[in-house]
């Protein structure tokens, strides 16, 4: 099915063509205001003043060569020389036997062009327990994966983890101090020990996540003051560097705990990600030096003071100075900006990647900015292959500062699931008290997972927001359990029906032609229709929130359908497209919430 404003757009441009032999565009959008009509050509003025006509008599002439009878009624011209379209009910209903016809995708046919996209999303770091910081980039890349791939795009996803360097070192030392004694591998790097043993050791000795964190957090601590033990941190991140197997297998047990919990919460949020997504930084770490390499071959990085730079065009520091990306330090060093670069060629070259997008808060602007730039000067990314950074806002408290703790930490993201689902658990227990426990707990869920989620994504994502429990889990408003509840009321319709002794899976077998006569049937039937446009304009620009305004406002419609239409007690010339107007809804409002947005619904709540 094509998008309708495609269609249209089509129309019209051919309608311009034969008045005026222009070929120009129509501008066809989605009218602001439905009084005055469902779409409108915005284009005639700018094309009047190309052609030196006056711009009503152009509408006119347009209107006069155009063909939209089958879509329309009679098009109108409004102001300077806008022109106004009107669905017509005939094609909505036909429109919507095509959606009926295909419960799988309800009628949306996929782009002819299966791009290779890769997502470089949510990239927690090793060692570190990921708060809340990390759920908007985890959730809007999630979000983005699944529109482009119902889009059509071949969609590979990057888990970008922060898992070697510095840091990492520290926490195999941290690891290694508190598992073997310290003659066993000090300075010898493990060579008194078998690698058996070691892994034996690390087996009985196991920590979690929140051990793990400590242990880093007290090290880099004590190491500030203790030279000898900074001396010592530094031998280890060498050896880690250097691949030596006992460190390498700390390494893996710290990646692995780390990958363990974090897992543990892409399950929560919906299933994000499979192990194979997962390729870290450590993924790189024999690319770095080649990269740095090719860059000097190259002539594009430079010396400056003992570290290795580029210096791109266009990049200057506050006081106006060339700002380099520094790709190596003077002591050998790699950065994260280097292992970006290995990254991006990786990508481009062997996973043949036509657009890359970056999913992280807009502090990494810049680093991506000059990353782009210096990868586009080396020649690692063709002409053809586009880079883009989708940014977002803060998460913010509700005194308006960044969301943090009591005590001032960043909170957790565990935590902050777990407290949605708690208290999504006592509205399910006051609702629907004779429950069983383990609906009640699927609801709670389903509701408590959702309201965050629903709640991030039906925010303008380039802005920052309040994290309110009590607005995410309000049953009014744009909110997840507002659109849960009214998947649920349509689906009890069905029940409903069955307890009167209709059987509405059968009426919709036997429909072959949908009638819509009220005004609230129209008004619906057109926004079932224009499902394909929302998701196109939110996979377009990358933003969530066009579908959740989508999905509000399509429930909004059915309420008020569902007000002035009685279903289930409706005569025979109207039943059966009622209840198909009750079966396509639900069948919407699951894909969006559920295939597009990972929000599971519920059959009741
Ligand atoms: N680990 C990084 C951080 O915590 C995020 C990684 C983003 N992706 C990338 N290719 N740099 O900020």
């Amino acid at each position: 099915m094509i998008r309708i404003i495609e269609i249209l757009s089509v129309r019209v441009r051919d309608a311009i063509k034969a008045a005026t032999g222009l070929d120009a565009d129509p501008l066809l959008r989605i009218s602001a205001d439905s009084r005055f009509g469902d779409y409108q050509a915005n284009g005639i003025m700018a094309i009047a003043k190309q052609a030196k006509s006056n711009p009503r008599a152009l509408a006119g002439q347009v209107v006069e060569k155009l063909d939209v009878a089958d879509l329309c009624e009679t098009p109108e011209i409004a102001g300077p020389g806008f022109i106004n379209f009107r669905l017509k009910p005939d094609f909505l209903a036909i429109r919507l036997m095509e959606v009926k016809s295909d419960s799988v995708r309800l009628g949306i046919s996929p782009t002819q062009n299966h791009t290779k996209v890769v997502v470089d999303f949510s990239g927690p770091n090793i060692a570190k327990q990921m708060h809340v910081g990390h759920l908007r980039s985890t959730i809007i890349g999630d979000a983005i994966c699944r529109l482009l791939e119902f889009e059509g795009y071949d969609v590979i996803p990057q888990n970008h983890i922060g898992d070697w360097g510095l840091q990492i070192g520290m926490v195999v030392h941290a690891m290694m101090a508190s598992t073997l004694e310290t003659k066993t591998w000090a300075g010898a790097s493990g060579a008194l020990l078998s690698i058996e043993e070691v892994h034996n050791r690390i087996e009985k000795s196991p920590i979690t996540l929140i051990e793990l964190e400590k242990m880093y957090k007290r090290l880099s601590e004590q190491e500030k003051t203790d030279e000898n033990l900074a001396e010592a941190v530094r031998n280890s991140v060498r050896h880690l560097q250097l691949k030596e197997p006992v460190f390498l297998a700390f390494w893996e047990n710290a990646r692995k705990i780390t990958l363990k919990t974090c897992f543990e919460l892409y399950d929560y949020l919906g299933g994000i990600f499979k192990l194979d997504d997962i390729r870290g930084e450590s993924f790189y770490a024999d690319r770095l030096a080649p990269v740095v390499q090719e860059l000097k071959d190259k002539g594009i990085a430079v010396e400056s003071d003992g570290a290795v730079c580029v210096f791109a065009p266009g990049f200057v520091s506050k006081e106006g100075n060339p700002l380099p990306l520094i790709v190596q330090k003077s002591d050998g060093a790699f950065l994260y900006a280097t292992t970006d670069l290995a990254a991006l060629k990786f990508r481009v070259q062997e996973l043949g990647a036509k657009k890359i997008i970056y999913v992280t808060d807009a502090r990494q602007e810049l680093h991506f900015k000059m990353v782009f730039a210096v990868a586009r000067m080396a020649g690692w990314v063709p002409e053809d292959v586009s880079l883009e950074h989708v940014t977002f806002g803060s998460v913010l408290g509700e005194d308006g500062k960044p969301f943090k703790t009591r005590s001032g930490e960043n909170v957790k993201l565990r935590d902050l699931l777990d407290e949605a689902v708690s208290r999504a658990k006592r509205v399910v227990e006051e609702k629907n008290p004779e429950l069983p426990e383990e609906k009640k707990n699927d609801i709670a869920a389903a509701v408590g997972i959702g309201a965050v989620k629903y709640a991030d994504y039906s925010n303008n994502r380039t802005s920052d927001y309040v994290f309110s429990f009590d607005r995410m889990l309000a049953m009014e408003g744009n909110t997840a359990p507002y659109m849960q509840y009214a998947y649920a009321r349509v689906k009890s319709i069905e029940r409903k029906a069955l307890e009167k002794g209709i059987n509405a899976s059968e009426e919709l077998a036997l429909i072959t032609n949908i009638t819509l006569t009220e005004p609230t049937e129209i008004e619906l039937a057109k926004t079932l229709c224009r499902y394909d446009e929302a998701i196109y304009s939110a996979a377009y620009d990358l933003r969530p929130n066009y579908l959740t305004a989508y999905l509000y406002d399509l429930a909004g419609k059915f309420s008020a359908f569902y007000t002035q239409c009685p279903v289930l007690t409706a005569g025979p010339e109207s039943r059966p497209s009622r209840l198909l107007l009750c079966d396509l809804t639900a069948k919407n409002i699951a894909h969006g919430l559920s295939n597009l947005l990972g929000i599971k619904v519920v059959e009741q709540m």
